[in-house]
């Protein structure tokens, strides 16, 4: 064959597999037999064989491809993946309704309703028109690439089909990776035939299987992917989606697998109802569905609603009903947390709930345990509603044969023997039992395990069966003495390969570059959550900085009140603190804060005019506003010739898409950071240049 004919050839062959495939695994819908595909895929094959010039990464043979990588790198995603509100509850969902309704009084609203399929969240990038890259949601703004796993996933298009035209140059979607049922079950009874061990639930799998390092592994899992949304589509002209139907519409003609069984409401009363058809008919689907999503159908309005700093205000999740079953509570048994605080927790005859056997439920806290009168011996009904905490509801008094012993509190911790101290927890939340020793290794352990935890300072390797080792032995005792660990004394932990331990020696020494908020979140202070420790590090440059702020200095930031104050003021204040503080700097950790913006009153940005639009992840549109105009820059509310720059969050609309076609700078929530800071250091602005 001619070089120019085995070209030809070639883009045919492409084109039919690419075809077939989007038929069998996107459509459901196969149009030739699995025989006749095996054909066209077979001579692909042979020509790239005889033609090697002819492959390229897009070809469909090429869909598993290289060697075992040794690790996911982190990538920002453009545009933050956010989550849902979610809720049970149909009263709150008609709040949601009358809610949106009344932020957009002159508007009639229409909705669409989605099935929730319980996998796990991605995000797929393509560039004209080829699948780039492939990101798992990780903490929203940053998760793991995931690319070289997620090409071997057939419904996953590796070119986005001609028929979409034009072609967008960039197309950001976002959706669903799952299982279906079947194949769950199948892939399971090889396993066990195999003589491996057998995988949880499907979503389970699926998020592990997404975490292998080699793609020929994951080749052989049944993985499937739904795609709903779109974060960023830039094409020169063309018709954008308007509605989420429209959407749908588009994202299919790209080539995806979109959700099924889709509706279109008009009424808060159809809604529900279409809502509640939809939890009837869950067995139907051959994957997981935990719930309905509700989505405001025109795209406009929901720039229009805007996003709280969780979740956005023109969908809502409705989750329909755990799953319950009846079993035995043979003991209950007491968990130290890291804060001291003593909880009980049901230990329980082995029972199958919601695809997962349940054997442990906490029960919360000793008001709970005397509300809901449970006692050692009872049958109680157990919950689990699809996140991973299964809870003890009530108890089968029924049941009860007089046997059942009451549970009485330690007095002692069960950990240390320390005597344990009452407190009221405040706001109705009853009293905390807690031990009060901080060298309690129950305590040294829940501050280590949080410490390496993914939302703080995310240290690979850092599980709880090494912390528990670690502990246990002496070799550490708290944050600062894991840096001081030696590959020797963490590897010569019993049955600890020292591959594992070199992997949490890497995992430390990349933590040394985390930026403040994680740190500061990381060392577990009273109050201090993911979103405190980012204020924090928006108003310090540094820990030294936020070590020496009074707690009226603290009080002062908007977001912050007494209560939160008083706690970091107080923690900074103990001299057992200080000292860790310092032993963390000494092992060489970064202090700074990367979100810090400098206070500079003038000039940098004087004479530009910014547009905001979608929702940013670090910092609320006012925030961002009060910083632009801090350095002289002006915030207007709509794009047009005048405006110097439009920032970008997620799920920008319309005001993206008129800058688009106005050739007016766009930077992304990332950019404008830097820009702030950039700006507020130029010497002409600064505070200090006096
Ligand atoms: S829309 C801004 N649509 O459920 C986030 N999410 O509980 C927009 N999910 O984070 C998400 N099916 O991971 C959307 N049809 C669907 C979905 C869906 C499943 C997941 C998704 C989301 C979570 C919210």
């Amino acid at each position: 064959m001619k070089a120019a004919e085995a070209k030809a050839r070639h883009r045919d062959l492409c084109e039919q597999v690419r075809k077939h495939e989007h038929a069998y695994y996107v459509l459901s819908q196969p149009t030739i037999s699995d025989h006749e595909y095996d054909r066209f895929y077979r001579e692909l094959q042979d020509l790239e064989a005889e033609f090697p010039n002819l492959v390229t990464p897009e070809s469909p043979t090429q869909r598993v491809g290289g060697e075992p990588i040794s690790g996911f790198a982190s990538v920002r995603h453009l545009v933050p993946m956010m989550s849902l509100d979610n809720t049970y509850s149909q009263g709150e969902l008609r709040g949601f309704i009358k809610r949106a309704s009344k932020l957009l009084p002159e508007e009639q609203l229409d909705w669409t309703v989605e099935p929730k399929v319980d996998g796990v969240a991605l995000s797929l990038r393509y560039e004209n028109g080829k699948f780039v890259m492939g990101a798992t949601r990780g903490d929203g703004t940053q998760g793991d690439d995931v690319t070289t796993n997620l090409r071997t996933i057939r419904s996953i298009p590796l070119n986005l089909s001609p028929e979409l035209k034009p072609i967008p140059q960039i197309l950001e979607v976002r959706g669903e990776v799952f299982m279906t049922k079947d194949g769950f079950a199948k892939m399971n009874a090889e396993r066990e035939a195999a003589g491996e061990p057998a995988f949880v639930n499907p979503r389970n799998s699926t998020a592990g299987s997404l975490k292998q390092l080699d793609p020929k592994l994951v080749a052989t899992r049944p993985l499937s992917v739904i795609i709903y949304g779109i974060a960023t589509l830039e094409q020169q002209k063309g018709k954008e989606p308007q509605t989420q139907l429209e959407l749908l519409d588009y994202l299919r003609r790209a080539g995806f697998r979109t959700p099924e069984k889709v509706r279109h409401c008009h009424t808060e009363e159809e809604l529900l109802t279409v809502v509640d058809d939809l939890g009837q008919i869950t067995d139907t689907f051959a994957y997981e569905i935990d719930g309905a999503v509700i989505k405001l159908n025109a795209l406009h309005l929901r720039e229009r609603i805007g996003a709280t700093s969780k979740a956005p205000r023109w969908a809502m999740a409705y989750k329909y009903a755990a799953e319950q079953a009846e079993t035995q509570l043979k003991a209950i048994t007491i968990q130290v947390g890291r804060t001291g605080a003593l909880t009980p927790v049901a230990e329980l005859e082995p029972v199958f709930v919601g695809s997962t056997t349940v054997s442990r439920a906490t029960l919360h806290n000793e008001d709970e345990l005397k509300r809901k009168d449970i006692r050692i011996g009872d049958t109680v009904v157990v919950e689990k509603a699809g996140e991973i905490i299964p809870a003890v509801v009530c108890v089968v008094t029924e049941k009860r044969s007089g046997e059942e012993t009451t549970f009485k509190f330690p007095k002692q911790c069960p950990e240390c023997q320390t005597p344990v101290t009452r407190e009221d927890a405040g706001k109705g939340a009853g009293v905390v039992i807690r031990c009060s020793n901080p060298d309690c290794p129950a305590q040294i352990r829940g501050r280590l395990e949080h410490w390496c935890s993914r939302g703080a300072m995310d240290i690979e390797g850092g599980g709880e069966v090494l912390i528990q080792k670690l502990v246990e032995q002496g070799l550490a005792r708290n944050v600062a003495e894991l840096y001081k660990l030696k590959l020797e004394e963490t590897a010569a932990l019993e049955r600890m390969a020292e591959k594992s331990a070199q992997n949490f020696l890497d995992g430390l020494e990349s933590s040394k570059n985390r930026d403040m908020w994680r740190l500061v979140f990381g060392l577990g202070i009273l109050h201090v959550g993911v979103g405190v420790g980012k204020t924090l590090g928006r108003h310090f440059p540094d820990l030294r900085h936020l070590m020496d702020a009074t707690e009226e200095q603290l009080n002062a930031i908007n977001e912050i009140g007494d209560v939160i104050a008083k706690s970091i003021a107080s923690w900074f204040g103990d001299p057992e603190n200080r000292k860790l503080i310092d032993e963390l700097e000494k092992v060489g950790l970064n202090f700074s804060s990367s979100l810090y913006v400098t206070g500079a009153k003038t000039g940098q940005l004087t004479g530009k005019t910014f547009v905001l639009t979608g929702t940013l992840a670090n910092m609320t549109r006012s925030e961002a506003a009060s910083k632009i105009e801090a350095l002289g820059g002006k915030v207007a509310g709509s794009v047009s010739k005048k405006t110097a720059c439009v920032i970008a969050g997620a799920e920008a609309g319309s005001k993206l898409d008129k800058a688009q076609r106005l050739g007016i700078e766009i930077l992304s929530e990332e950019e404008l950071i830097t820009l702030l800071a950039e700006a507020a250091n130029q010497p002409a602005s600064s505070e200090s240049d006096s």
